[in-house]
């Protein structure tokens, strides 16, 4: 079995070692560029680490299925922040920043064709059932993104909703990323479904946190512009949160700050931040994350993993979960 550190090096080691970068430079460079400014790589790091539980041998086919996940990740990341006129991402400028949107779109679109190229060396156990996986996730994660940007239009969504779009654009790529290293490892059917609700769970949680930390969060550290929703009426767990238990005079005050879409100034962010305070969104968001973390193990919870095994699981939910990137 390889400790946590061992199999962190050896997906840094995996994407260090993607020779990416080829002509046409305006294609490729964007697309090293992403991949080599960093991010946590959870989602490799995590499938990998599902993989480990079952102490089997990481051979080049099973790292070219968990970079695969990585590529469609940062693919993803490159549209959304046309999408979400982000402007830094990783402490850096944003590829359609860096150069321009049309060079984000093709060089996005090539890594979501390099992603299926890496997964398609994948040989080993399941790899039909990993193919399939991956490819509804790839479509499922498309229409969460849809649903975020509709939702921005809307005034108001409702839990429901919300929970249903952070599962499509978020969770259901990290449940996919743990699920094809319980299936790569041949594990038990019931092992893989529960796994899957495991880093689905654990996904939900993920997308609060990161809703939490574009408002709490701090600028160095996050690497992303802090209050970026709050400016594009984003419908975060926060917001959604705050309309559903404002009062009628704080709704209104509310709405009336959302008036006008991308608005990157001080007082719109001030006055949401100070309704937020009102109402405790800020606590209120922690405990719902550590309720899906919670939720999470106790999807793993008597599967048949054993002690040793959950440990581990819990580990890397409870390190998601204190994150401050
Ligand atoms: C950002 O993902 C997009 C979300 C789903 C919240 P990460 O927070 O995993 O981004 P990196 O890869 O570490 O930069
Ligand atoms: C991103 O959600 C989800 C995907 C990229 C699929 P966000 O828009 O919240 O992610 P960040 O905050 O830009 O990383
Ligand atoms: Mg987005
Ligand atoms: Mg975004
Ligand atoms: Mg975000």
């Amino acid at each position: 079995m390889y400790t946590q550190d061992e199999l962190d090096k050896i997906v840094e080691n995996a994407i260090n070692s993607l020779s990416i970068d080829k002509e046409p430079h305006n294609l490729y460079q964007p697309i090293e560029y992403i991949i080599s400014i960093g991010g946590k790589r959870i989602r490799p790091r995590l499938c990998l680490t599902v993989f480990n539980l079952f102490d089997k041998e990481i051979d080049k086919s099973i790292l070219n299925a968990a970079l695969a996940i990585e590529v469609f990740h940062n693919f993803t990341l490159i549209h959304d922040d046309i999408m979400d006129k982000a402007d830094t991402r990783r402490k850096m400028p944003t590829v359609h920043k860096k150069w321009n949107d049309n060079i984000a779109i093709l060089s996005g679109d090539t890594m979501s064709v390099l992603a299926f190229k890496y997964l398609s060396s994948f040989n080993g156990a399941n790899h039909e059932e990993v193919f399939s996986l991956f490819t509804k996730t790839a479509e499922e994660v498309c229409e969460g993104q849809q649903y975020d940007m509709d939702f921005e239009n809307l005034p108001l969504i409702s839990m429901e909703e919300y929970l249903n779009m952070i599962g499509l654009k978020t969770a259901v790529l990290i449940a996919c990323s743990a699920k094809m290293g319980a299936l790569m490892a041949d594990a038990p059917k019931e092992i893989c479904e529960a796994i899957y609700k495991y880093g689905y769970l654990l996904g939900i949680a993920f997308q609060i946190t990161d809703d939490f930390l574009d408002t709490y969060g701090n600028t160095s550290k996050f690497g992303k512009k802090i209050g970026n929703d709050i400016a594009t009426n984003k419908k975060t767990w926060l917001l959604t949160k705050c309309m559903q238990i404002a009062d009628e005079s704080q709704r209104a005050a509310l709405n009336k700050l959302l008036l006008k879409k991308d608005d990157y100034s001080q007082e719109k962010f001030n006055g949401v931040f100070e309704i937020y305070n009102a109402l405790g969104i800020k606590e209120k968001a922690i405990e719902q994350i550590e309720y899906f973390e919670k939720r999470a193990m106790e999807a793993v919870a008597g599967c048949g993993l054993d002690s040793k095994q959950l440990e581990i699981l819990a580990a890397f939910a409870n390190m998601l979960t204190y994150r401050e990137n």
